[in-house]
């Protein structure tokens, strides 16, 4: 049973990725530690029309409300809130998605910068050996953003790309959105009988 599951959203494009895995994982009953960069605010704002205030705790209720689940599984922090639990290793938290991931956020962990709390949390569950799985969304790839990304594979990381197929023959956004989700969830190991299978 998953519980406790950190879930960062930064500034690549792809919002609507990280608010539908939220509103799954709440309708799942997951809690959820929710980390938002400054520019995933300004993205949340410009291609899902959700404005976010600037005080983190209020986050909850305005992410609850826009996704229509509990606010108490919802947990916020600041950006250098370094007392919160996702920050150590010692709180047992060992499930991490990033979700969308910009070039610049995966290029600081993959050099273990561990600047804000969205890096220091992901750099955390490299040295467990956690659960870290990122949604990075950029195109073309440069040389440096492979890398990077090869870099943060080669440690343990998940590399699940924002980068839907189209075999299920999707009918709208929705059904591309839960491609991607459904392989993060599948990641997460959390139960997700809906899910479209090849073959199945
Ligand atoms: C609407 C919008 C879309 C963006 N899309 C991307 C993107 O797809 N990938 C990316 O790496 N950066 C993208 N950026 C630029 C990042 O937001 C910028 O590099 C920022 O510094 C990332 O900061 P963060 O990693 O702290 O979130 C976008 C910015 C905006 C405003």
């Amino acid at each position: 049973m998953v519980d406790r599951v950190a879930i960062a959203m930064t500034g690549a494009s792809g919002a609507c990725y990280g608010l539908r895995l939220m509103q799954r994982l709440g309708q799942n009953g997951v809690r959820m530690h929710i980390l938002l960069s400054d520019a995933a605010r300004i993205v949340l704002k410009h291609e899902a029309e959700l404005v976010l205030t600037n005080e983190p705790k209020d986050w909850g209720c305005q992410l609850a409300d826009a996704l229509q689940i509990d606010a108490a599984s919802l947990c916020t922090h600041a950006l250098d809130d370094w007392f919160a639990p996702v920050a150590s290793g010692s709180a047992g938290i060992r499930r991490m998605v990033i979700v969308p991931c910009s070039m610049g956020t995966l290029g600081r962990i993959a050099h273990g910068l561990s600047g804000n709390l969205i890096e220091r949390a992901a750099d955390v569950q490299l040295k467990e050996k956690g659960k870290l799985i990122i949604v990075p969304r950029e195109t073309p790839l440069s040389a440096v953003h492979l890398e990077n990304m090869l870099t943060l594979a080669k440690l343990g990381a998940d590399i699940i790309p924002a980068m839907p197929g189209w075999y299920h023959r999707p009918h709208n956004l929705d059904d591309l959105v839960d491609f991607v989700v459904d392989r993060v969830l599948d990641h997460l190991a959390v139960d997700n009988p809906g899910a479209k299978r090849w073959g199945v």
